[in-house]
């Protein structure tokens, strides 16, 4: 079936196999960047001649330049856009250019791009949450009094506010971000030098080249550098845990946007049609963020399992490690920004959300509670007295405020007509006022926060 594919043999097989240009082409920049503080570090020890080094320097930009254009032909037969750039060099610059690969391997020459480029992602990623938080903390500020269910086990529990609801995930969020962080901290240090494993006997400055290329320091141990992919699978890690969080938003909307909850709708934008069932809006969008967390997640187990077994030093599996990172990564940038797109779209029904809190019984903890507070009863007893009151409204269909004084002393005789003042959802949500509980004043204070601190994040520039 796949044999007209090997038309000329083994060879043909071997390099479809062992090529990785079809997709570290994308390194093409970082492995400029990389090559050219190589090249004025080996000048600058003295390992190069000047001259050379200027040649090379120019060449390596000139051929920045053509990739950049698009002029530039890659070729699968030389394998990896390491071979690629550096072929394309000699033609510029002649035998000089062999001089650029002393003291170094595409082994380190690797760890090195994959380390510049994780670090340019995770720099786009963090601002693109950022953007995510505030659109949701902005929404918040406007919904802090804005009355819904709020669930635990998808049944509802208690009422809280949309605000409070739209919060959380500016929560989770910042978590993600710190996490990415994080992980960019730790991976900040530079591979290059540590040649195929073991270093090399060549004077070079490895200080030097982690300077110029904004790392902290070289990293310590050669086998180490080259055979060390954590800054993939923590970033990997980071990732899949964010797209869970934008999956599990996504289901809410998905829920909220069912004709039977009808909580918030989402305009075209974000929805398609049926072709057959004209009644219908479906959420596409939301459902493939719940969706694309599984390469996400793929990506990551997929990395951990090529690494697991891999002796020291570098290993030709390693090269697996780029196409699902590319592709995870990149899926989560999409996520994010269908994501930040949908908060801005969705259009809460406040009355639907309201009417809902209001009923299943919500506010029989807030009844629980003041049979507590104002007549001293342990929690179990209150618990017990609300469960009976509970049961009568409902045999006869009816809110809990809704029952008459007589009815409750029914229950329990030493209930007074201060209840009502408790019974009802906004009644309810401005009672918890506990730090970091659904009271409006409480979500408005906790949005203007987080905008603030968002705000000054810009003005760092990221
Ligand atoms: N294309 C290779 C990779 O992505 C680069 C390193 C190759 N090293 C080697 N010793 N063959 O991992």
């Amino acid at each position: 079936m796949w044999g007209g594919r090997f038309v000329s043999g083994p060879d043909a097989i071997m390099e479809e196999i062992n090529a990785s240009i079809g997709f570290d082409y994308k390194f093409a920049s970082q492995d400029i960047r990389g090559s050219l503080a190589h090249v004025a570090m080996l000048a600058e020890q003295g390992i190069i001649e000047r001259e050379a080094a200027k040649a090379i320097t120019e060449g390596l930009e000139q051929v920045g330049r053509e990739i950049e254009a698009g002029s530039f032909t890659f070729s699968r037969a030389l394998e990896d856009i390491h071979m690629n750039v550096e072929s394309r060099l000699a033609e510029i610059v002649g035998p000089d250019a062999g001089r650029l690969h002393t003291a170094r391997s595409r082994n380190d020459q690797v760890a090195l791009d994959f380390r510049l480029w994780i670090r340019d992602t995770i720099d786009t990623l963090d601002l693109q949450l950022q953007g995510l938080q505030q659109a949701l903390a902005q929404r918040a500020l406007d919904h802090a009094g804005s009355v819904m269910p709020g669930f635990t086990h998808l049944q509802s529990a208690q009422p809280v506010t949309f605000g409070h609801h739209l919060m959380a995930y500016v929560e989770m969020l910042g978590r993600d971000r710190s996490r990415l962080i994080d992980a960019r901290k730790r991976l900040n240090e530079c591979p290059l030098g540590a040649a195929a494993l073991a270093g090399t006997s060549f004077p070079i400055d490895r200080a030097m080249t982690a300077k110029t290329l904004g790392f902290d320091r070289p990293t310590a141990n050669s086998l180490d550098s080259v055979s060390d992919r954590d800054f993939v699978l923590e970033t990997l890690s980071a990732a899949a845990i964010c797209a869970v969080h934008l999956s599990r938003f996504a289901e809410e909307i998905v829920i909220w946007a069912t004709p039977q909850f009808g909580f918030a709708a989402l305009s075209d934008k974000f929805t398609t049609g049926s072709s057959i069932m004209p009644q219908k809006r479906n959420p596409d969008a939301a459902e493939l963020v719940r969706g694309k967390s599984g390469r996400v997640i793929g990506a990551l187990t997929g990395l951990l399992v090529v690494m697991k077994g891999l002796p020291l030093a570098y290993s030709k599996d390693m090269q697996e490690d780029k196409e699902g990172t590319f592709d995870a990564l990149q899926a989560l940038s999409l996520c994010i920004a269908a994501m930040t797109g949908m908060v801005g779209d969705l259009t809460p029904d406040l009355k639907r959300m309201k009417a809902a809190a209001g009923s299943g019984y919500a506010i029989a903890t807030d009844l629980a509670d003041w049979l507590v507070r104002a007549l001293n009863m342990p929690f179990r007893d209150a618990h017990h007295v609300t469960g009976r009151l509970v049961a009568m409204a409902a045999e006869r269909k009816i809110p809990l405020e809704k029952l008459s004084l007589e009815d409750m002393q029914s229950v329990d005789k030493r209930i007074v007509a201060q209840v009502h003042d408790v019974l009802g959802v906004e009644k309810s949500v401005r009672s918890r006022t506990s730090y970091g509980g659904t009271a409006p004043n409480n979500v408005r204070a906790q949005a203007k926060a987080w905008l603030k601190k968002l705000a000054r994040e810009d003005k760092r520039g990221g």
